[in-house]
């Protein structure tokens, strides 16, 4: 990584820094509540987690951790944030997780390898300004045989504005923020407002994992989102997912996409 990006990474850890205790108290996150994160698709494709060792990547407050730790699995979690694992390591309670800090890009060197799957994303991709380097970790991270799951906004919903306009690149491209607001509710951040983001395109992550010596297996498009990102979006009363109504176009809101090492 050179200076450069390295720095732009020391920004955003900071940036989290600021942000995570404003997550901790919102209502958005409502860390305490012990429901079900996961989608149902998500439970359908990863099949059955229990004894499976699983590194969770940028787990920030560990809820979806925890989520796979009460299906059975071995959790590791990682995230940059130092508070983040701090929280995360309150919030585990009796689940036997272990979670460590460091920047996924030292994850290898952290965790070490053989584990039979990578948990990662729901806001994660977005962090990673080299997507190779990163499937790479995810290649060195996986016991032969192993998968990585991985969970993402689609790409195309994050271009359209409120109005549905067209507003965003679809083509990778590195993006500066100066925000003192974060995407949950609650008050604004006391510091550290500015942050880098990569956006990439599925073709790129496609290429990249396969290049880097992992075989995409399977690459789901689904209509749902965790929240309601537009208005007049509808609740499944069981999933607490939210779907765009009838009348709006029909475009993915996510995707998972499993590959195997
Ligand atoms: C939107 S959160 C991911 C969220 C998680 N899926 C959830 O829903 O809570 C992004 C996380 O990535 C972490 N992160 C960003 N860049 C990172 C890096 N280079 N190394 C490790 N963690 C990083 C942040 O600290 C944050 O916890």
């Amino acid at each position: 990584m050179d200076a450069d990006i390295r720095s732009k990474v020391e920004t955003n850890r900071r940036n989290w820094e600021a942000r995570t205790p404003v997550h901790l108290a919102s209502r958005f996150y409502d860390v305490h509540n012990d429901t079900d994160r996961l989608a149902p698709f998500e439970w359908a494709e990863l099949g059955d987690v229990a004894g499976l060792r699983i590194a969770h990547l940028q787990c920030h407050l560990g809820t979806d951790t925890r989520c796979l730790a009460r299906a059975g699995a071995k959790m590791t979690g990682l995230d940059f944030s130092e508070s983040s694992v701090a929280a995360a390591r309150e919030l585990a309670g009796d689940l036997d997780i272990t979670y460590v800090q460091s920047d996924v890009h030292d994850a290898v060197e952290a965790l070490g390898g053989g584990f039979d799957l990578v948990y990662t994303g729901k806001g994660s991709l977005m962090w990673l300004p080299d997507l190779y380097r990163w499937a790479e970790i995810v290649r060195d991270l996986l016991a032969p045989g192993g998968r990585l799951y991985l969970v993402e906004f689609h790409p195309l919903a994050w271009m359209l504005n409120q109005d549905f306009e067209i507003v965003g690149n679809y083509l990778p491209e590195a993006t500066s923020y100066d925000s003192s607001r974060t995407y949950t509710d609650g008050p604004e951040l006391a510091a550290d407002t500015v942050n880098y983001q990569w956006n990439h395109s599925l073709g790129e992550l496609v290429t990249t994992l396969n290049r880097a010596g992992l075989r995409v297996t399977e690459l789901h498009e689904h209509p749902v989102l965790a929240w309601d990102q537009w208005p007049g979006m509808e609740r499944d009363p069981v999933t607490g997912w939210w779907r765009l109504p009838a009348h709006r176009p029909k475009i993915p809101l996510t995707y998972s996409l499993t590959a195997v090492r």
